[in-house]
């Protein structure tokens, strides 16, 4: 899938079906949770940019994000508290201080990646809460504290039950608080990956879609020193239609009000595919939903 390469060239890509009860789902979280831990290096590595780029006062959120969240107003007016599920390195949590955010607290399964998400707080001076947590276990103790849930970029596709995912996101919202979700749209997975024009993957589809593989794409993590592709963690993606992570949140009981799709992207998977082969799909979608007061 997309942060692997689909499976036309990799040969450790399986199929799969997807979870279906919840020793699956906490499985599959097992696994990618190693195998963040391999790939955080490449955070760890990227560490003096990070720095860097706080240092001098810019801030990682996407324009679509931005734009998304001004319609609620300046982030300094309303958003005292944000919660931001899937953090990794840290950097985009960070950003949302520089964007007005009174305080930041990350949440990530991978021990190495909240490691290096406290390395780059440290660095910069700027304070937050780190949990090192599967997103589904993220504590009680932040129920109705947030007025920013705050994912995306590369964090869906990790998770395996949806509806348990709008759950969490619904308790840590507070009455009236804002879900932002940017992330790249299924429509991609279709693509292939090596190819110049558009095409079709061959062996995916788009609803229901579950896969696993080793090794990470170079647009993304890379090579790992000192581990080869074959002793990797596998790990496990789902890919979720637009329409179920816009209706598991209004299951959850949030109200939405944002939703797009979009030609940007926040990476640039497709290494050999022209600019106007881009622009003729959706790369991404986005999300905000509130929760009622
Ligand atoms: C592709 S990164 C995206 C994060 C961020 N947007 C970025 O650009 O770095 C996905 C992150 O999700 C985390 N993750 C995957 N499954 C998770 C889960 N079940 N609970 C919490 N974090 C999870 C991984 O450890 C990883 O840091």
């Amino acid at each position: 899938m997309l942060s692997t390469m689909n499976g036309e060239n990799n040969d450790e890509w399986r199929l799969e079906r997807p979870a279906g009860d919840e020793n699956e789902v906490r499985r599959r979280h097992t696994a990618n949770r190693s195998a963040f831990n391999e790939g955080a290096a490449a955070y760890v590595d990227d560490l003096d940019r990070a720095t860097d780029f706080l240092a001098s006062g810019r801030s990682n959120l996407h324009r679509v994000e931005r734009r998304n969240l001004e319609r609620f107003g300046p982030l300094s007016r309303w958003c005292h508290t944000a919660v931001h599920l899937q953090c990794a390195g840290g950097l985009d949590t960070l950003s949302l201080l520089v964007e007005g955010v009174g305080s930041v607290i990350g949440v990530d399964i991978s021990e190495a990646m909240i490691e290096a998400a406290r390395e780059l707080s440290h660095r910069v001076g700027m304070p937050a809460r780190w949990y090192c947590c599967d997103v589904l276990d993220t504590p009680h103790e932040l129920d109705g504290s947030a007025d920013l849930v705050y994912t995306g970029r590369g964090a869906l596709t990790w998770i395996h039950d949806l509806g348990a995912w709008a759950a969490v996101v619904e308790r840590l919202l507070l009455p009236g608080g804002v879900v932002s979700v940017y992330d790249s749209h299924p429509f991609q997975t279709l693509v292939s990956w090596e190819s110049s024009t558009l095409e079709f993957a061959s062996g995916v589809h788009y609803f229901g879609y579950a896969d696993s593989a080793k090794g990470w794409s170079d647009e993304y993590i890379g090579e790992i020193d000192g581990i080869n592709v074959s002793q990797q963690s596998r790990k496990y993606e789902r890919v979720w239609s637009v329409a179920e992570v816009v209706q598991s949140l209004i299951d959850a009981g949030l109200l939405i009000d944002v939703f797009g799709e979009h030609v940007e992207d926040f990476w640039r998977p497709f290494p050999s595919l022209a600019d106007s082969e881009r622009a003729r799909i959706p790369n991404t979608f986005s999300v905000c939903a509130r929760k009622k007061r």
